[in-house]
């Protein structure tokens, strides 16, 4: 596994694609609409047999996923969730896993709602303290842990290097759900992890635009496994999809570095504000764990969490913003503010969300790419 420079990222996601219609050379890879392709004979093939199986446009999206995560094979599904439950699917009746215990409600469920009742069970853990991570990998009939760093709301953050290197040696995969930092900001399988899942509806498409999931692979191994439960269970990416996010991931690096400047300056005054509690950003010094992303020269992104001193105004700063749009999901270029609360986690029991910090006062920041005055303008006006 080779590791990748910051600039040559930038070159290949603005690349990504290009030039792989020799025919016409179109510069941007055509959108390849199509559910069959002609055999040229009997037992031949151009290389593609049917759309679910591969397709030029998903495979040119499903290289550059790789590239950009050093990965050996990228994999485009119909959603985060599709990329998530393929992953699964490499369990077995019986196995365990360690999940980090603030994560994305939606993942959660898929947890709760399907896997248990099949016998493969989570073990909730705070996956930013070592030694709980550790007791919980020796565990008997822990076969993987799947980590979100930093995590859905809260923004904890993982030792993905300590902990890949500890499952490793119990011979236990580790997954990284790397939606927040993207590849541009922190390359999970450079640092030890075998699994790397993405909701590229997120930063990678980037416009709010497509629902769409990525898997990348470390190992040959590993990608004839995916390849196969991609096919078998068939939750791909169209082409029309597979093209949006294509078209994003070319800008990721501008996007998210803007974003993150922008989050940045949001988190420092509201770190100052007398309506807000508290701020949850892994780029204040504050940040429990900050030397982690320190050491591994990674950004913080720009998610932002934070609690206001009085709850019962979030109905009014939910209504009353102007840029910020009130609306689940994250990582596009328009700001987005959610109540995780009452939306992204309600699924998880009152009890965990209370003693995880997801309170009635939390309310998550996804920073976009307009001017910092502007967002924090808005942010003014309704605290
Ligand atoms: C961290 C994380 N992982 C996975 C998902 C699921 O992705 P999707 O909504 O594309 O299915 C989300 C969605 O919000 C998420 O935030």
């Amino acid at each position: 596994m080779s590791t990748i420079k910051q600039s040559q990222l930038a070159t290949r996601l603005a690349q990504a694609g290009n030039r792989s219609d020799t025919t016409t050379g179109a510069i941007s890879v055509p959108i390849y609409q199509t559910a069959s392709f002609v055999h040229p004979g009997l037992g031949q093939s151009t290389g593609f047999d049917y759309s679910r199986t591969s397709n030029p446009t998903r495979l040119a999206l499903e290289e550059t996923l790789a590239s950009a995560d050093s990965g050996h094979r990228g994999f485009a599904f119909a959603s985060g969730l599709a990329a998530i439950d393929a992953v699964l699917r490499l369990f077995s009746p019986g196995d365990k896993l360690v999940v980090t215990e603030d994560l994305y409600g939606g993942t959660y469920r898929l947890f709760e709602k399907i896997y248990r009742p099949l016998g493969i069970d989570a073990l909730y853990v705070d996956t930013s303290y070592i030694r709980a991570v550790e007791e919980a990998l020796a565990l008997p009939g822990v076969k993987g842990i799947l980590l979100e760093s930093p995590t859905n709301p809260l923004l904890k953050i993982a030792d993905i290097r300590v902990i890949a290197a500890l499952a490793r040696g119990r011979g236990i995969l580790t997954i990284v759900d790397n939606t927040f930092l993207t590849p541009v900001l922190q390359r999970p399988i450079e640092q030890g992890a075998d699994l790397v899942v993405y909701s590229a509806t997120k930063y990678l498409a980037g416009h709010n635009d497509v629902v769409a999931g990525a898997v990348v692979t470390a190992t040959p191994a590993l990608s004839e496994r995916i390849a196969f439960l991609q096919n078998a269970a068939g939750g791909i990416l169209g082409p029309q999809d597979a093209w949006l996010t294509l078209r994003g991931l070319k800008t990721l690096t501008l996007r998210v570095a803007r974003q993150q400047e922008n989050a940045t300056a949001l988190a420092a005054w509201l770190d100052h504000h007398p309506r807000v509690r508290r701020v949850y950003y892994p780029g204040l010094s504050s940040h429990p764990n900050r030397n982690i992303l320190l050491r591994e020269k990674s950004g913080w992104g720009a998610m932002i969490a934070f609690e206001v001193e009085d709850p019962a105004r979030i109905p009014e700063i939910l209504s009353k913003v102007k840029i910020f749009l009130f609306a689940e999901s994250l990582g596009g270029v328009e700001s987005l503010i959610t109540y995780p609360y009452l939306q992204t986690h309600a699924d998880i029991e009152e009890a965990t969300r209370q003693r995880l910090g997801i309170n009635d006062r939390l309310l998550r920041l996804s920073v976009g790419i307009e001017a910092i005055e502007d967002l924090q303008g808005d942010l003014e006006n309704v605290l």
